[in-house]
This record gives structure tokens, sequence and C-alpha cells, in this order.
């Protein structure tokens, strides 16, 4: 395929000094030349990880504000100065936990994009939205806050597609489920720029392990994946990274 693989670790508020060196350290036994790898550790350890050749470098989160009085927030070009390259934007965390609007979130898009970070534009369904048969509604209204006035976005991010009932529940969407929503979500994006919904990277999240990973990542539409819990073992992860070719 045209579209090259992509794997992230989100660390969420786990992991440690040590994690990120054995990670580092797994990752340079393996020649990993046809998947992009990348970790999204807490803020405080992107550091360990910034030198490192063996994987791209994201943060969980950013500011909608360029700079000012914000305290205990992180702007773009504070996370590029440190290495970053990538972040997460809307992880339902983010958008249940920390009340995070579409609003806010076109704003963190636009953020990000100014300042050359790649968004991982996270969106999904929750248990009551999927079982009300809503997922294609739910999913085009989050596409639509950013995407729709801001085609051009479409080329420059990735997006993770992840049912919020699968997180963490240690129950994957089926590879049926999985491939049915993102070809739904290309199919929503071709609406705003065909040819860039056609090369985006769509990231399935949502209890990846190594078992289903092969089948989840086997999909036509679905690129690599946002994992959670299994990232936290770096020889997990690194069966995971194998598993996307
Ligand atoms: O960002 C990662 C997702 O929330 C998935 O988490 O793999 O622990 O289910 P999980």
């Amino acid at each position: 395929t045209m579209r090259k693989p992509l794997v992230a670790a989100n660390w969420k508020m786990n992991g440690s000094d040590a994690l990120a060196r054995e990670l580092t350290a797994a990752l340079a036994t393996v020649n990993l030349v046809n998947v992009d790898v990348l970790v999204c550790p807490p803020a405080t350890l992107l550091h360990t990880l910034a030198s490192t050749e063996q994987c791209l470098l994201g943060a969980q989160n950013l500011s909608q504000y360029t700079s000012g009085a914000y305290t205990g927030e992180l702007s773009a070009s504070l996370l590029t100065e440190a290495g970053v390259r990538f972040v997460l934007v809307g992880h339902s965390e983010r958008r249940t936990l920390f009340a995070e609007s579409d609003l806010v979130l076109a704003e963190k898009m636009q953020q990000a994009i100014a300042h050359g970070l790649t968004p991982v534009y996270c969106i999904g369904e929750n248990l009551q939205q999927r079982q009300q048969e809503k997922t294609g509604q739910v999913l085009a209204k989050q596409l639509a806050a950013v995407y729709a006035s801001h085609p051009e976005f479409i080329a420059k991010s990735v997006i993770a597609y992840e049912p919020v009932w699968a997180i963490g529940t240690g129950e994957a969407a089926t590879p049926e489920q999985a491939q049915q929503a993102h070809a739904e979500v290309r199919q929503q994006l071709a609406q705003y720029d065909s040819k860039a919904a056609a090369t985006v990277r769509i990231l399935y999240g949502g209890s990846v392990n190594s078992k289903n990973a092969t089948e989840l990542f086997g999909q036509p539409d679905i690129d690599g994946g946002l994992v959670g819990g299994a990232s936290l073992n770096a020889e997990e992860f690194l069966h995971i990274c194998q598993s996307a070719k």
C-alpha cells in the first residue's frame, strides 16, 4: 500500500524513565523498516526519548494557545523544541475526563499544524452511540469539527479511530467492525479532499495487543494502531510493531 503503517504507543499517565530506556533498547534490536514507530510518553519523559533514532516522538496533548499565562499548559512550540514531531489531539480521555470540546480541539489542531507538528486526531463513538447505530454520525461530526473548514489539514494529519467501548477494556473491535468504521472515516474525509483521504493514515486504537494486531492491521483501511496498555511492555509493543507491514 502507498500508506506506510504507523504504530503509536500512548503511555497515558504511566511509564517511567526506566521504561523509556528499556523500549529504546528493545527497538534497537530489530530492523523495523516498513513501519513508523511513534512513542507518546508523559511530557516529563520526552527528553529521555528525544535523541533516539529508534522511534518518532509524540506528545499526548498540547495547548490551544500560542503562549502566555496558562499555568501548567504546554504550547506547540515548547513541544517542538523538546523534539516532538507528533501530538495526540482529542483522545477520548481528553474529550470526556477533561471536557475538551470540538471547538477547543479544532484550535489545538490549528496550533499543532501551524507549528509543524503532525496531529493524531482521535475520534470514536461510545457504547451507547454504537448501540443506537449512531457511529457514522458521531464520526462525521468529529471529523467535520476540524476538516470541514480546513480540508488542507487532512494531508497533514494522522487519524486514530478509537471506539470508546474498546479502550482499556480488553475488548477490541473485531477486524470487521474496525474496517467498517475506517472505511466510513475515509469516505467522510473524501468529501473534503478525496486525494488526501486516500493517503491519510487511519490508526485503530482500543485494546490492541500482540495477539489481535496482525488481523486488525491486515484490514485494507487500517494503517496501524494506537496502543495504550500493551505499549507499557516493551517486548509486547515490539511484537505489535512487527505485526504492521
Ligand atoms: O490511546 C490508546 C487507546 O486509548 C487505547 O488504549 O490499548 O489500553 O485500550 P488501550
